[in-house]
């Protein structure tokens, strides 16, 4: 039986991909999932799987070299996919010391011990191991005008500590490649949406507030551009490139779906108002003279657009979502799991949205 080590599965994107590849795969897989439960992290998002005699969650920082060769020397990992990193742009501007910890030296750690686990004497590699890190469009830096796209062959320009602690991690990783032929690819995506995303990011943001009647806060002038993906494509990209990918190389995903900031708050407000019944009370809290224009991010990247050619055309694959049809099934999830809304927002959530937006 394949043995997955995924980190990071704990959180938006991780746990997302944990539930597509038990949909998938059902028992033929196993998982163990490395995730230290920083405040991105919710094994609430992985209930329906903790039962599982195929799934093993270690609490593990990927930073500890001891914890993380452990899991190797222990485990017959096929496949790594690693996901663990500090997500969130404007935590990076305000601190950007554990971006470059977890992101840049985590991954060497993750790079160190795969290594170490699957290099034979001769300098090559146990045969069909794979490393798949998980990367963003953001390391590309930011596009001015339209129709024009990043490829796999743009130059690195990163701007945030974020994208530039992402870009470093790429860096190493393709130095393992190209050094000592390692079997790794890097995937570089553009801005997921869907369950179990944290409400720092902007649209579960937008549909937490708006269900509220809070401020719907727009950083500038809410014309930048980010190019959106619904996350169980990604899911499956991330799989169809471990399976399918060649060795070694890069694939860009994207969604073909670029939106300005301030068109998709009017689609989430226009989606709640269909999908709230006329006797809901939160359907009163639904307003648009509640967006409101507040100072921009420092550095904001203007635009983000993936060309996800190179993957269609080696790969197959294609984004299948639609934004429509995404967002509706983004708001239906936030629907039925207010609980789990509540829990991510009490407590340090409140700090940071204090801290962050200046109260409600
Ligand atoms: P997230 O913030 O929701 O989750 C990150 C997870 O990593 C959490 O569970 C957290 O507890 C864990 N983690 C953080 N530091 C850790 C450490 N030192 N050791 C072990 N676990 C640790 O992030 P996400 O949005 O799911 O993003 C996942 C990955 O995908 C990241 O690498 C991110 O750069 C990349 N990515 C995200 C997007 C997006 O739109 N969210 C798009 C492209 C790429
Ligand atoms: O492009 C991929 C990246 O997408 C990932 O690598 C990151 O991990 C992920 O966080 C995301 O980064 P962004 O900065 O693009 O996402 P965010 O949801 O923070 O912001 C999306 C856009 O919305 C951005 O232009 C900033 C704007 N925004 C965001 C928030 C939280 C607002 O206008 N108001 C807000 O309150």
């Amino acid at each position: 039986m394949r043995t997955y080590l995924v980190t990071g599965g704990a959180g938006f994107i991780g746990s997302n991909y944990i539930h597509y590849m038990f949909r998938k795969y059902g028992n033929s897989i196993r998982i163990i999932n490395v995730d230290c439960l920083t405040y991105a992290g919710n094994l609430e998002n992985l209930k329906s799987v903790e039962d599982r005699e195929n799934y093993t969650f270690i609490n593990a920082n990927i930073c500890d070299s001891e914890a993380i060769g452990k899991i190797f020397a222990e485990n017959e990992i096929d496949r790594v996919v690693h996901f663990a990193a500090e997500s969130h742009v404007d935590r990076s501007i305000k601190d950007p010391e554990i971006f470059v910890k977890t992101n840049v030296l985590g991954t060497l750690v993750m790079l160190n011990a795969a290594k170490a686990a699957w290099e034979l004497e001769d300098g090559s590699f146990k045969a069909d191991k794979k490393f798949l890190h998980v990367s963003t469009d953001e390391v590309y830096g930011s596009l001015e005008e339209e129709g024009t796209f990043f490829y796999e062959t743009t130059p690195l320009d990163p701007h945030s500590p974020y994208s530039a602690s992402k870009a470093s991690s790429d860096m190493l990783v393709k130095s393992y490649i190209d050094t000592y032929h390692f079997p790794a690819n890097i995937t570089n995506c553009s801005n997921n949406y869907g369950p179990y995303q944290f409400p720092e990011k902007l649209i579960p943001l937008i549909i937490n507030n708006a269900l509220q009647g809070n401020k719907l806060p727009v950083y500038g002038d809410g014309k930048n551009v980010r190019d959106w993906l619904y996350v169980d494509d990604h899911a499956k990209a991330i799989d169809m490139v471990q399976e399918k990918g060649r060795i070694g190389e890069r694939y860009n995903i994207g969604g073909h779906n670029e939106k300005q900031n301030i068109d998709i708050i009017h689609i989430i407000l226009r989606t709640l108002q269909e999908m709230l019944s006329e006797d809901d009370p939160r359907r009163k809290n639904v307003r648009e003279d509640l967006i409101t224009y507040v100072e921009d991010r420092k550095g904001h990247d203007r635009r983000y657009a993936i060309a996800p050619d190179k993957i269609k055309e080696e790969i197959g694959w294609y984004p299948e979502t639609m934004f429509e049809e995404g967002i509706k099934k983004t708001i239906a999830w936030f629907f039925e799991n207010e609980e789990w809304m509540k829990h991510v927002t009490s407590g340090d959530y409140q700090k940071y949205y204090e801290d962050m937006y200046g109260g409600k």
